[in-house]
């Protein structure tokens, strides 16, 4: 077999850009396992990047396949891979600028991948790595979240925001989650101690002081949210890097991030669900070949968890 079925850009633009088509196997270096994709799933990074939203960020060499989230089976390892073999069942976020993962197959450094979560099959599994690794980073690493302090989570019910809603619940934090009213239930149910519905009321008008901000909104929110910060606390944004005059007039901290992969954290995260601590949620699963209507979807700004692409059976 030489070829495989993908989807790739040859050009930035709408949705109409995503081509499902024929394209060469990739070959593995030798720090690489190929990985045969059962699931990919989609986060907004993979259509920002299709409209050319990262271009002078990243200079990708085009035709480009998108999706940098996977669960699936090595396949085969690279002449220096130790740490895995053929038929492990394996998750990643791959690096970002490499050929993603809406394909048959996919080659990724054997340090970015870590073993799969066991209890969940491969599309809830696909659901973890890029929010899950975004929402350890900013509480875990940047704000270095400790049990008893209060956290303000804006769009909770996203693909970040529900692993973080669950993450900080875990840690012992009391957790305050920003959402429309209609994922009020499932949030209380994540673990959020309190839903504040943003379509309906202003969240600084409401929220008491808290030690940490994730801001996954931006804008106006993100600037709201000075309100809110505690001094000495934390406001975490992964949208735009807050300013840092700002955060010293709240007598605060700032940070800014733009996530790497971490197989070191897959693995805790994977130890998590395996424990029943945290849960993927997935809210749509599509083939392959629905990438479009997939992208259609996770733009709408109103997924609740996971959109999933499921490649294989
Ligand atoms: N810098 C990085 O490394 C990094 C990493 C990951 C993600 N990101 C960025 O972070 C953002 C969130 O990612 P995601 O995957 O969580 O997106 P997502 O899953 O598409 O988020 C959808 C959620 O946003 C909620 N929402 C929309 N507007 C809101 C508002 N004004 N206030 C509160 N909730 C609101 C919606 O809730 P309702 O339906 O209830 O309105 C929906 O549940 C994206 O822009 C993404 O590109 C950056």
């Amino acid at each position: 077999m030489t070829t495989m079925k993908a989807v790739r850009i040859h050009a930035y633009g709408g949705p109409e850009v995503l081509t499902y088509e024929d394209v060469p196997l990739p070959a593995i270096a030798e720090d690489d396992v190929l990985i045969r994709v059962h699931a990919a799933a989609i986060n907004p990074v993979d259509w920002k990047i299709r409209e050319g939203y990262l271009q002078g960020f990243i200079d990708y060499d085009l035709p480009l396949i998108l999706g940098w989230d996977v669960s699936g089976v090595v396949e085969a390892v690279g002449v220096n891979v130790t740490t895995f073999k053929p038929g492990d069942e394996v998750y990643s976020r791959p690096d970002i600028q490499r050929d993603g993962t809406y394909a048959e197959f996919v080659a990724v450094k054997a340090s970015e991948v870590a073993l799969k979560p066991k209890t969940v099959d491969h599309v809830h599994a696909a659901a973890v790595p890029l929010a899950g690794i975004t929402a350890w980073h900013c509480l875990f690493e940047a704000a270095q979240l400790s049990p008893g302090q209060r956290v303000l989570i804006h769009a909770a019910a996203g693909g970040v925001g529900s692993y973080a809603v669950q993450f900080a619940h875990w840690k012992g934090a009391h957790v305050i989650g920003t959402a429309s009213a209609r994922n009020r239930d499932f949030l209380l149910e994540l673990g959020a101690d309190e839903v504040i519905d943003y379509q309906t009321t202003q969240f600084e008008d409401v929220v008491n002081p808290v030690d940490v901000v994730f801001d996954t909104v931006g804008g106006d929110v993100q600037e709201r949210s000075w309100q809110v910060v505690k001094p000495g606390g934390i406001l975490v944004s992964v949208i735009s890097p807050p300013p840092e005059e700002k955060a010293a007039a709240h007598q605060c901290r700032s940070a800014y991030v733009f996530i790497q992969p971490r197989a070191d954290w897959l693995t805790e995260m994977a130890q998590l669900i395996d424990q029943g601590q945290v849960k993927p949620i997935v809210e749509t699963v599509l083939p392959l070949d629905q990438v479009v209507e997939a992208h259609k979807l996770s733009q709408s700004g109103r997924t609740r968890g996971k959109i999933v692409l499921q490649v294989r059976e």
